[in-house]
């Protein structure tokens, strides 16, 4: 007999077929008729098989009728149809055995709902429950789309490092890596640090980006994407932001900023429709228990056309409406997330992708344009894509390729140069006109969930003050 996940166990097929399941239980019910209800979850699915224990089982009174919430079994028998409601098929055991006991004072996940602030003290036990582990799923769903979506268009999956010495969006919100003991710090002649004795020879940090070693391999192979852990030092305690978080960061040679914004309105688009096509019962979970606009805002995603409009015209709109904001709109100053969920969830009730931001709020490695693009300052070849619920979901460029104005803007923003010797030497030998942007895993979890906290969507969160 061969081990069945609780959903394939699930379908029709499975019908008539002898099968082995294995998982934890939900609940226990016992029948007058002589025999329990056992219902059992192994987390392939939302749903749980319901088991069918007889009363004649020789470990009935001894074991299955103890059994409780979080006790792991094995339960062999034959998969039968059910006239139960929602479910076609149920397990009638022929052997139960029982592997860990889950003391019912003191396991915590009984029946009674509990909040998701409560269950994030229990970061171990929590993928246990319904949310965690539909989110999950879910998490695991894009994960996959992502590398699907990027591989079969001939995309190099590039690693780029975990420890670097740059500052990609230059922050400054990076985490020291040192190997120096806080208790005896070596000092220079002149009373700074000495790293020449820590263990790189030379302040490093956790990568906010892989994106600039990502444009060393977009500018040798053409298309490439890095996906994996970033961090943030910033201090920022909302919904939205995670010291570690996971980010996908496509760079591509020769794309320019429109078909940089194709490529992130397609992207999305796949991730939109390969949920929607597999995760079918997890996302009917969080739209009838976490936020019944999920369905029709991923909906609208995968099938409507983004709107593309520029900063300026972005600003134009948000002073011109009758909303009342909280920080005020200003030609020059970075938007609000109020602003920027006003524009995507009210006045155009759809994803927009604004483009062409100033200069002077961006970093050092976006393109900057002439001035007839705008006549109110200097501006660069940014975008933003906007979703309901999130605001920014994905941040990208035109990259910088004149080698001149790369350098005035790095001297502009006190970068050091010579730290950067090698981004420069891109535009030395063979520069190209080149783009990219990052997509937030989590922001996109998030998205497709309807989960208010970033903390629920990631296993293991690590925000300030708390890991
Ligand atoms: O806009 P950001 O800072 O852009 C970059 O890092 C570029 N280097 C990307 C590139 O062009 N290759 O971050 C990109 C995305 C944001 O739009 C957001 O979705 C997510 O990363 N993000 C965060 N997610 C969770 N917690 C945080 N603290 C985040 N900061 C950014
Ligand atoms: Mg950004």
């Amino acid at each position: 007999m061969q081990r069945t996940s609780v959903k394939r166990a699930r379908e029709v097929e499975s019908i008539g077929k002898q099968a082995i399941v294995e998982g934890w239980i939900r609940t226990r019910r016992d029948s007058k008729g002589g025999f329990s209800f056992l219902e059992l979850n192994d987390g392939s699915c939302l749903a749980n098989i319901q088991v069918i224990a007889d009363a004649e089982l020789e470990n009935y009174e001894s074991d299955i009728r103890r059994l409780t919430a979080g006790c792991s079994v094995t339960v062999s028998g034959q998969i039968k149809a059910s006239g139960g409601r929602g479910q076609t098929t149920e397990l009638h055991a022929s052997e139960v055995e029982v592997h860990g006991w889950a003391d019912p004072e003191a396991y915590p996940l009984q029946k009674k709902r509990h909040s998701l602030e409560k269950l994030r003290e229990w970061a171990h036990l929590r993928p246990r429950t319904n949310t965690i582990g539909a989110v999950m799923r879910v998490r695991n769903r894009i994960c996959r789309s992502i590398h699907d979506f990027f591989q079969e268009d001939d995309f190099l999956y590039v690693h780029t490092p975990i420890i670097t010495a740059s500052d990609c969006e230059g922050a400054g919100e990076m985490f020291r890596v040192t190997t120096i003991d806080p208790a005896r710090v070596p000092n220079t002649p002149a009373g700074g640090v000495d790293y020449g004795q820590d263990f790189f020879d030379r302040p490093t940090y956790l990568t906010v980006s892989g994106q600039l070693e990502g444009e060393i391999y977009a500018t040798a192979l053409g298309k490439i994407y890095t996906f994996g852990p970033t961090f943030r030092a910033e201090n920022s305690n909302t919904a939205r932001h995670l010291a570690e978080f996971w980010m996908v960061e496509p760079e591509v040679a020769f794309n320019r900023l429109p078909q940089n914004m194709e490529l992130a309105e397609q992207f999305l688009k796949r991730i939109a429709a390969d949920v929607l096509g597999d995760c079918a019962e997890d996302l009917q979970f969080f739209q009838d228990r976490i936020d019944d606009t999920v369905l029709t805002t991923l909906r609208n995603l995968a099938e409507k056309p983004f709107h593309r409009i520029s900063y300026t015209e972005a600003i134009d709109l948000l002073q011109q409406s009758s909303e009342k904001f909280e920080f005020a709109v200003d030609w020059g100053a970075d938007l609000h997330a109020e602003h920027e969920r006003f524009l995507t969830e009210k006045h155009f009730r759809a994803p927009v992708i604004l483009h062409d931001y100033p200069a002077a709020i961006k970093p050092f490695y976006m393109k900057v344009n002439d001035e007839t693009v705008c006549d109110r300052g200097a501006t660069v070849r940014a975008m933003d894509v906007l979703v309901p619920r999130v605001g920014e979901i994905i941040g990208g460029s035109e990259r910088e390729d004149r080698l001149e104005v790369l350098t005035a803007r790095m001297a502009e923003q006190g970068l050091n140069a010579d730290d950067y010797r090698w981004y420069v030497d891109l535009r030395r030998f063979g520069t190209v006109p080149h783009s990219g942007f990052g997509l937030g895993l989590e922001r996109m979890v998030q998205f497709v969930t309807g989960m208010t906290n970033i903390r629920d969507v990631i296993p293991f969160p690590r925000t300030p003050g708390s890991t």
